[in-house]
């Protein structure tokens, strides 16, 4: 889904610079200072238009939000839905999620939310997607033993694929569902969510505990989230997120070595 350039960027940003951090290598180990009363700290990777950021920082007023995303125009329209509550817990970082160990001090962060974030479906992007273990290694930096990743998404091979990642990465897996809404049909939704879960989407969602590293880590799982489809892609009742062109590209591959499967067995 992408966004059009917003008319005004810069005035609008400026009437909303108390809710933007600028230099949040500066606020390394001091984010607190933001909110001295705060009992936890939260942080939300790629926030987009900042539903699910704004809704949770207003039913937990003692826990400090922070919520980083790359694209101005998105976090803008976050910021502006934060001054429209009048909230004083919550915070945008308009920056890369990849530096956050040059954002947080280690442990800084008690619990990390990755909502909705990008499938990357091809093998050789894998490395992009934000539950990659890479990723997910990388965040121990800033989360304490014990804290606690939040990951929820409408795609099932992503889904599937993170949670082969979690462990590799010496998290512990709990409250693993792949039908959130009818376990709690009261949750917080993103602006994503609200969206797929109108199209039919279930939504899949596990909590990440940070644990012990492995000691061995065994083969590596399959990278291509096209591994993760069932087997018959034609009658899926719901296509994920990011996935369309992938499927639409194999169901015509699949097609297509049928076509010469039988042409080879026509002519003996
Ligand atoms: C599919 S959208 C989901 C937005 C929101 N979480 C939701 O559920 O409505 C993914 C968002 O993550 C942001 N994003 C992707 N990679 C990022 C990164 N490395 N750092 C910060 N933001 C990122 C994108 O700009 C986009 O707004």
């Amino acid at each position: 889904m992408r966004m059009r350039k917003k008319k005004n960027l810069l005035p609008r940003l400026e009437r909303v610079a108390e809710f933007q951090e600028k230099d949040p290598y500066a606020r390394r180990g001091d984010w607190r200072s933001w909110k001295p009363d705060c009992t936890a700290l939260y942080l939300e990777i790629g926030c987009g238009k900042g539903t699910f950021t704004v809704e949770t920082a207003a039913a937990h007023p003692d826990v400090l939000f922070v919520a980083v995303e790359k694209v101005a125009d998105c976090i803008l329209l976050a910021m502006e839905k934060a001054q429209a509550k009048h909230l004083t817990n919550v915070v945008f970082v308009c920056d890369d999620a990849a530096r956050l160990g040059e954002m947080f001090a280690p442990g800084e962060v008690n619990r990390l939310y990755i909502n909705f974030c990008d499938p990357w479906p091809s093998k050789r992007h894998a490395k992009r997607r934000l539950t990659y273990e890479d990723f997910l290694k990388s965040y121990r930096a800033i989360l304490p033993m014990g804290g606690e990743i939040h990951f929820k998404t409408d795609n099932r091979p992503l889904f599937d694929f993170s949670l082969t990642q979690f462990p590799r990465a010496g998290y512990t897996l709990s409250e693993v569902t792949n039908d959130l809404h009818a376990d709690d049909p009261n949750v917080i939704m993103t602006d994503y969510e609200a969206r797929f879960a109108k199209e039919g989407a279930r939504i899949n969602r596990c909590v990440g505990t940070v644990t012990e590293l492995p000691e061995q880590l065994g083969e590596e799982p399959e990278l291509g989230l096209l591994h993760y489809l069932p087997e018959d892609l034609e009658h899926l009742e719901y296509t994920p997120y990011g996935m369309a062109d992938v499927i639409e590209q194999e169901i015509l591959r699949r097609k297509s070595e049928a076509r010469k499967a039988a042409k080879q067995a026509a002519q003996g």
